[in-house]
């Protein structure tokens, strides 16, 4: 750890600590984003970037008294008096506090993100992990932001675009120039929603399913859409979609004009299939279970409703209903052996999540999160509450989650049973390793700066596959065998 130089002389003490407090007087902090608390009480000391000035950097990962989350609240609530450092607890809010803490970390790492370099997609480039020394493989370009991926049993590979259509990838990894034609036709408006998951039936090779999660919707006169996150299945006969049956369809009321957070993956276990429905931009629907809104769901792999489904007596409730409480998870995986279901979803401004899910339990968005609102302000003052379940782990700041597998391949034999975990903003896979109590107890970044991963999964040949977009592409990485 660096050794910090405290900077201040007797002089300096006097005057910087009338500037905050002036400050504080002359504006009214209640209303102001965490930019501005910041710059008003904190930036005359700790520099307008973190970096430090008459005390010390607060983005250098250094913590001279105490670096997690809680003990950074704690030292701007109760300062540090015999050093010069202020005691915020009475000026700010626990909201305002807990928001300077997001902050903080946001900077942090933008600040480590900035230190290190990172290699352009090479092929002799060797990446050296933990666990694992490995290679990156670009296989397929001229995709355009991919979304979905699976493997079919004969060597080639189905990847969903986002726009709408579905590709085939030939076993030479070679980019089949016509989509399938007569899939689905989705909405698209924005970054969000349009063809988004596929997935094989687990019995593909004897009946061909293939299910497809998108926004399904309509038009109105003026062009408007409606749209909510919908499921079909169906199979590929001469290149085209066909045998299609509905899945899932929210009830038309649910349909929305927002454009925002549809979630989805899909995952199956044991005939049933989950998927996720995001809350749509509508945050306290998450918490409705009237609505399909911010709810994981579960069916049967022909879209009956499980009759042990947890709100199934409830007339008011949508009997798909397995798990509530989330905004937008863009991740799902079932650990075949113990039918364990882990869930990776984008919170607000950090907060981003790795849950595990339960049947019937609350996931609390928006009642509590770890994150705060995207202008800085807090959504909620609460980051627990009884009743609602704590994520493995969050993400704050944000990594935006998307993309998550088990690996169970043998190629990484070091890594059997760790999640991978994509990313999209920070541009990151994760591997994150998990004792039987839940506890992390590995977590590491693998690949950094290679594009926005929105898929990952361990293919039949026991390698990580993965789709980024920015750009669009397929690749995959490969062990390199120690000496
Ligand atoms: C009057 C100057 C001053 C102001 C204003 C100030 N600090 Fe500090 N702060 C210090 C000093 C001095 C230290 C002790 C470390 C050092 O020697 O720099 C410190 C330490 C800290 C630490 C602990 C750093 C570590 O290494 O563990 C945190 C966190 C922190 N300040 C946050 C804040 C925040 C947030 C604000 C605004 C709400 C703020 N400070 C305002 C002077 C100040």
């Amino acid at each position: 750890m660096a050794h910090k130089v405290g900077l201040l002389s007797r002089n300096t003490i006097f005057v910087v600590l009338l500037i905050p407090l002036f400050s504080v007087r002359a504006q009214d902090l209640s209303e102001m984003k965490v930019e501005g608390i910041y710059k008003n009480i904190c930036s005359n000391c700790h520099g307008i970037d973190l970096k430090g000035g008459l005390s010390s950097s607060l983005a250098d990962g250094q913590w001279e008294f105490g670096g997690s989350d809680e003990e950074i609240l704690q030292t701007i609530k109760d300062g540090i008096p015999e050093k010069g450092m202020i005691a915020y607890g009475s000026v700010l809010s626990p909201d305002q506090l807990r928001s300077l803490v997001v902050y903080i970390r946001e900077l942090e790492k933008a600040e480590q993100d900035n230190s290190i370099t990172f290699p352009e997609l090479d092929p002799d480039q060797v990446i050296t992990t933990q666990h694992h020394d490995f290679r990156v493989e670009v296989l397929t370009k001229g995709l355009d932001t991919p979304w979905g991926l699976a493997f079919l049993p004969d060597g080639y590979m189905l990847v969903t675009e986002r726009n709408g259509p579905l590709r085939v990838i030939d076993p030479n990894y070679k980019l089949v120039t016509k989509p399938v034609a007569d899939t689905p036709p989705v909405i698209f408006d924005g970054p969000e929603g349009g063809m988004m998951d596929i997935s094989l039936h687990p019995d593909y090779k004897n009946n061909g399913w293939i299910y497809l999660a998108f926004a399904d919707g309509w038009r109105d006169e003026n062009g408007k859409s409606y749209s909510q996150t919908a499921i079909v299945r169906g199979r590929i006969i001469n290149h085209r979609w066909a045998d299609q049956e509905w899945i899932y369809k929210a009830d038309q009321k649910f349909y929305t004009r927002s454009g925002a957070h549809y979630g989805t993956r899909m995952a199956f276990d044991n005939g049933y299939l989950y998927f996720v429905v995001g809350e749509r931009g509508a945050m306290g629907q998450a918490q409705d279970l009237n609505r399909p809104n911010g709810k994981i769901m579960r069916l049967y792999d022909d879209g009956r409703v499980p009759e042990d489904n947890p709100f199934i007596n409830d007339a008011e409730v949508p009997n798909e209903i397995w798990s509530y409480g989330h905004r937008n998870p863009q991740g799902l995986v079932i650990d075949a052996d113990t039918h364990t279901i882990y869930a990776t979803e984008h919170g607000a401004r950090g907060g981003d999540e790795l849950n595990l899910i339960l049947k019937g339990r609350n996931y609390g968005w928006p009642v509590i999160t770890h994150g705060i609102n995207y202008d800085g302000r807090p959504i909620t003052p609460l980051t627990e509450k009884e009743g609602m379940e704590q994520p493995l782990l969050h993400w704050t700041p944000s990594i935006a989650p998307c993309g998550l597998t088990i690996y169970l391949g043998s190629e990484f034999s070091k890594w059997k049973g760790d999640l991978l975990a994509g990313s999209l903003r920070a541009q990151e896979l994760r591997r994150i390793r998990l004792a039987e109590n839940g506890l992390i107890v590995e977590q590491e970044v693998l690949l950094k700066g290679f594009g926005r991963i929105r898929d990952v999964r361990t293919g039949p040949d026991g390698l990580v596959y993965l789709l980024t977009d920015d750009p669009s592409r397929l690749f995959r990485i490969v062990p390199i065998d120690k000496p």
